[in-house]
């Protein structure tokens, strides 16, 4: 099987690269390509770490090279945030770098899954989704936005909150990727007996992580070393769901028939082929009702702001 990183000199790119290397099971391709000269590089330096994996490093305009042969492909090109912007303000840049780089792997490799970083995620997503469409070769159960780090924060707060071993709870958290139409579902928590006012509390605290992180960084960037962490947990359930196993269970931000928006996260479980189920995400409590009903108009004007890029340019 072949993995290739797009964007992959970058600060969630090289780490995301490195713990592939560490991580892919015996056998596998790790192709690399960014737009910077340092990249085959990068590759040189993961190579003398002694695995199994075969990496290969491209750089410059043309990510054809690398993609050949694909199976999954792992986008976090394009810029991060400062401090004093939202993930809004990436759109003008990024939503050009995805159309670029989808097009490409719709041409090179049409049966890859896709799972992209990229912010904004609430947008960038239905423009990967329309240039596929365009191209002829969109299929919805293999395309995603990679929300995984909502789920590793949530997960992280709220263990650190009930005293718990950190990792030892789950937490779902459904709708987007950007400000509130994050949504962890807290009252879900096994065990957890929180007050209205913590509940939200630890909502904000979700929802606002990756501005805290861009805030720490002044201006060095945003998440990165987190932000891989998660890639790789999704890059590995794709793998290990592509190589057979069953029962394989991710939070994603995908075009799954929600009731709510064309594009929701929420849990997937994965086969060989992508996408096999959209699972339901059970009962909201009062307060995530309110958060949800408060947070969809947001949520579907950046669907369509996508959709329109593509559509009208
Ligand atoms: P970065 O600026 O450190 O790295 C981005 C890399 O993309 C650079 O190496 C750059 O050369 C490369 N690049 C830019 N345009 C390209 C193109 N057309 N083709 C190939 N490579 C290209 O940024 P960082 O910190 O790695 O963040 C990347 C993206 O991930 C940002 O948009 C950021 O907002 C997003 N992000 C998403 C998260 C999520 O939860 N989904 C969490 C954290 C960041």
């Amino acid at each position: 099987m072949r993995l290739v990183v797009l964007g992959a000199a970058g600060g969630i790119g090289q780490p995301l690269s490195l713990l592939l290397k560490t991580r892919l099971p015996p056998g596998f391709e790790l192709a690399l390509y960014d737009l910077a000269p340092v990249t085959p590089g990068v590759a040189v330096d993961l190579s003398h770490i002694p695995t199994d994996v075969l990496v290969e490093g491209y750089a410059g305009e043309d990510p054809t090279p690398a993609l050949r042969g694909a199976d999954v492909v792992i986008i976090p090109a394009g810029v991060a945030r400062k401090p004093g912007m939202d993930r809004s303000d990436l759109f003008k840049f990024n939503a050009g770098v995805i159309k670029n780089l989808v097009r490409h792997c719709a041409q090179v490799c049409p049966d890859a899954m896709l799972a992209i970083i990229t912010n904004p995620v609430n947008s960038i997503i239905p423009i990967a989704a329309e240039v596929l469409q365009q191209a002829g070769v969109y299929n919805p159960r293999k395309l995603f936005g990679i929300t995984t780090l909502d789920v590793l924060r949530a997960e992280t707060f709220v263990a650190r909150a009930m005293k718990c071993r950190a990792g030892s709870l789950t937490v779902p958290v459904i709708g987007g990727h950007s400000g509130t139409t994050i949504l962890p579902l807290f009252s879900q928590v096994v065990g957890q007996h929180f007050s209205h006012d913590e509940l939200l509390e630890m909502t904000r605290h979700v929802q606002n992580a990756g501005t805290d992180v861009v805030n720490a960084k002044a201006g060095g960037g945003s998440a990165t070393l987190a932000m891989a962490q998660a890639g790789l947990r999704f890059c590995m359930s794709l793998v290990h769901a592509r190589q057979g196993e069953p029962g394989i269970v991710e939070y994603a931000y995908v075009e799954g028939g929600s009731p709510h928006a064309r594009f929701f996260a929420q849990a997937v479980r994965l086969g060989v082929n992508g996408i096999e189920e959209v699972m339901d995400y059970g009962t909201l409590s009062a307060l995530e009702q309110d958060e949800l009903t408060s947070m969809l108009p947001t949520l579907r004007e950046e669907i369509e702001l996508g959709v329109k890029f593509v559509q009208q340019g």
